[in-house]
């Protein structure tokens, strides 16, 4: 999987901005609320994802990450958790450099196949699978609002392991995932199949999104949300590049065409060079070049991700 573009190449080698951790009540409310998937702790150049019974420490130096550790046993007794394992994964400075999450502690015989919940939804991670191990926790909020959204046609484009897909299903929507993968598809259906939603009623198509968009416009299909959440930079049919800063309004303009009436979109990016201002910029570019009335909103705010950390992200609904 192409994984999304981490915030790293503008860190310093090691960071003195303080850990941002959650507090106790803040746990013990994701607790209630069924989520056992969400950060521990943010802070410039590192963080610290509670992945159901394991914990995973991402890290852009040795140092950051013995520090990290070191606190995390401290603060531990009050979360009244413990981690089976604890993994580590660097940040890299290049995509090249990727890799899976590293095993620090804890048995290495346990699967590294498990599965967390969020809102009580269920979603399969895998440690060895890359280095993204299934779940985005920065688009928690956005999965809440299709959670609870009446949608009837949901398209999830990028569409990963079809986490966006499951919250419209479990609402009541017919959905179609696209991503390149065929391997993430896969484990889009698995994660159906978790969440007791039959698959088989649901679409999912392995191709290029740039491709795919405009036959659905031929096709004249609409939707009532879209999905566009893809990566910094990819490679797509025939070697076709996508670049966020240069494709985003394209793909958002050629998303535009299958809107219904009263339909939304999401655009979300991690580009680092588009902040939500920008992509602001971009929907009223793009509604403007299509003639199309819209609103703008925002995502609400995560209690575990500070301002300015995570995906930019913006709902467009057009009139
Ligand atoms: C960062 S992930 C998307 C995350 C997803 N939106 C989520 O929240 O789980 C990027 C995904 O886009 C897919 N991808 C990249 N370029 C693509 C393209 N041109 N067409 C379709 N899928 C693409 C990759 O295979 C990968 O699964």
């Amino acid at each position: 999987m192409l994984a999304r573009q981490s915030p790293k190449q503008s860190y310093p080698a090691t960071s003195a901005s303080p850990a941002h951790w959650l507090s106790t009540a803040d746990w013990k409310a994701f607790e209630d609320a069924g989520t056992a998937a969400h950060r521990a702790c943010s802070l410039h150049g590192a963080w610290v994802e509670r992945l159901g019974e394991d914990l995973l420490i991402n890290h852009q130096s040795p140092a950051l990450l013995a520090s990290l550790l070191e606190e995390w046993k401290l603060r531990a007794p009050a979360y009244a958790y413990t981690p089976q394992r604890i993994f580590s994964r660097p940040l890299p400075l290049q995509n090249a450099e990727r890799s899976a999450p590293v095993l620090l502690e804890g048995d290495p015989a346990l699967p590294v196949e498990t599965v967390v919940s969020e809102s009580r939804m269920r979603f399969g991670l895998d440690f060895s699978a890359g280095y993204s191990v299934g779940l985005f926790l920065d688009q928690r909020a956005n999965r809440a609002l299709l959670r609870t959204a009446p949608l009837k046609r949901v398209l999830n484009t990028f569409a990963y392991t079809c986490s966006f897909s499951v919250a419209a299903a479990l609402a009541g929507a017919e959905t179609l995932s696209v991503d390149l993968s065929q391997k993430s598809l896969e484990r889009g259906r698995h994660n159906f199949v978790l969440n007791e939603l039959d698959p088989s009623a649901h679409r999912f198509v392995a191709d290029d999104v740039q491709d795919l968009l405009p036959r659905l416009a031929r096709r004249k299909e609409q939707f009532d949300a879209i999905i566009l959440d893809p990566p910094t930079f990819s490679r797509g049919n025939k070697g076709r590049r996508f670049r966020a800063e240069d494709d985003l309004q394209a793909l958002l303009s050629a998303a535009l065409e299958i809107t219904a009436p009263g339909g939304r979109i999401l655009l979300s990016t991690n580009c680092t060079k588009l902040r939500v201002a920008d992509l602001e910029t971009i929907a009223r570019f793009a509604l403007k070049n299509a003639r199309l009335q819209g609103t703008l909103q925002h995502s609400p705010p995560l209690v575990d991700f500070p301002v300015k950390t995570g995906a930019s992200t913006l709902w467009i609904q057009r009139r």
